[in-house]
């Protein structure tokens, strides 16, 4: 059984249909690739999925329940969790303390209890503490665990994000442009987290991503979708070599490089997603 399925999911802003009749199934174990031109509608579906807006027409399932509308803080309850296009760490907060802070939200433990210094949630503390240092040394970035969020340097911001995201033990993750902006190293770096989050964490991954050297790497299947309609999908292998796909891309071609794939390098990330926080 997939562990997500999208049936028909539609989601329109006044006049425009920012995702238009898309289905689609993720195998749990999975990692998938969702790939498209600008404002192809990639992000919303994300936002949809993962419960920050409600679909104008259609269904999501995840792991066999019917998850349609339910809203985000819920859903991380229950095992889907998103990363963002644009960065949400807080800046001014140790890289442990960022991931500390995601793992308090989902324990809900709330903010009187960090008052309270009795020996139970002293003892919580401290546990949680420990899973913090944890997931840190799992996403490779513990000799940072005690910087500013603000002073990393962009590759390790991104590796933090997942980290913050692993904090309520996600079953499906759902990764907004990882490695958007990074040179080829911290690609390198975050292509193995990702596959480590499948190999030893069990955890079922769907990344939007326009470097598609990466997803071609790293990607079991990958969906393409372009002006909300999903237009291709299958291997890698087969959707680089789709006229379909190739026709969407047309436009971005990099011709530099000698590359046969489209290379969507140029991306630009200036476009501000305000509906991220939506
Ligand atoms: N909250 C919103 N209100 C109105 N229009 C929106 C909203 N969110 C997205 N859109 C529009 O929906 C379309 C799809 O946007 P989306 O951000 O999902 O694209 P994308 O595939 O993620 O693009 P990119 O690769 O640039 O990140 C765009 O035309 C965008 O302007
Ligand atoms: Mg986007």
């Amino acid at each position: 059984m997939a562990l997500l399925e999208v049936q028909g999911l539609t989601k329109r802003f006044g006049g425009l249909v920012a995702v238009n009749d898309v289905s689609l199934s993720v195998e749990p174990g999975e990692i998938r690739g969702l790939i498209g031109p600008n404002g192809a509608g990639k992000t919303t579906l994300f936002n949809v999925i993962s419960g920050a807006l409600k679909p104008s027409a259609g269904r999501i399932r995840f792991d066999g329940r019917d998850i349609t509308g339910v809203p985000m803080h819920a859903l991380v309850r229950r095992g889907v969790v998103r990363t963002f296009q644009h960065s949400q760490l807080f800046p001014g907060f140790t890289v442990l303390r960022n991931v500390l802070i995601g793992l308090h939200l989902h324990a809900g433990s709330g903010f009187l209890e960090g008052l309270v210094n009795s020996p139970a949630t002293r003892r919580r503390r401290e546990e949680l503490e420990d899973r913090a240092m944890e997931i840190v040394r799992f996403v490779g970035i513990s000799a940072r665990a005690h910087e500013l969020a603000a002073t990393l340097p962009h590759g390790y911001k991104r590796i933090l994000q997942v980290a913050v995201a692993l904090g309520p033990t996600p079953r499906l993750l759902l990764l907004d442009e990882p490695v958007a902006g990074m040179n080829h190293e911290d690609v390198d770096r975050m292509m193995d987290l990702v596959r480590d989050l499948r190999e030893k964490r069990g955890i079922t991954v769907v990344l939007v991503e326009h470097n598609m050297q990466a997803v071609m790497n790293v990607c079991d299947r990958i969906t393409c979708i372009q002006f909300g309609r999903k237009i291709a999908e299958g291997t890698p292998e087969v959707v680089s070599q789709d006229p379909t796909v190739i026709e969407a891309y047309l436009g971005t071609f990099d011709d530099d490089d000698g590359d046969p794939v489209p290379n969507m390098d140029s991306h630009d990330a200036s476009n501000v997603d305000s509906h991220d926080a939506a």
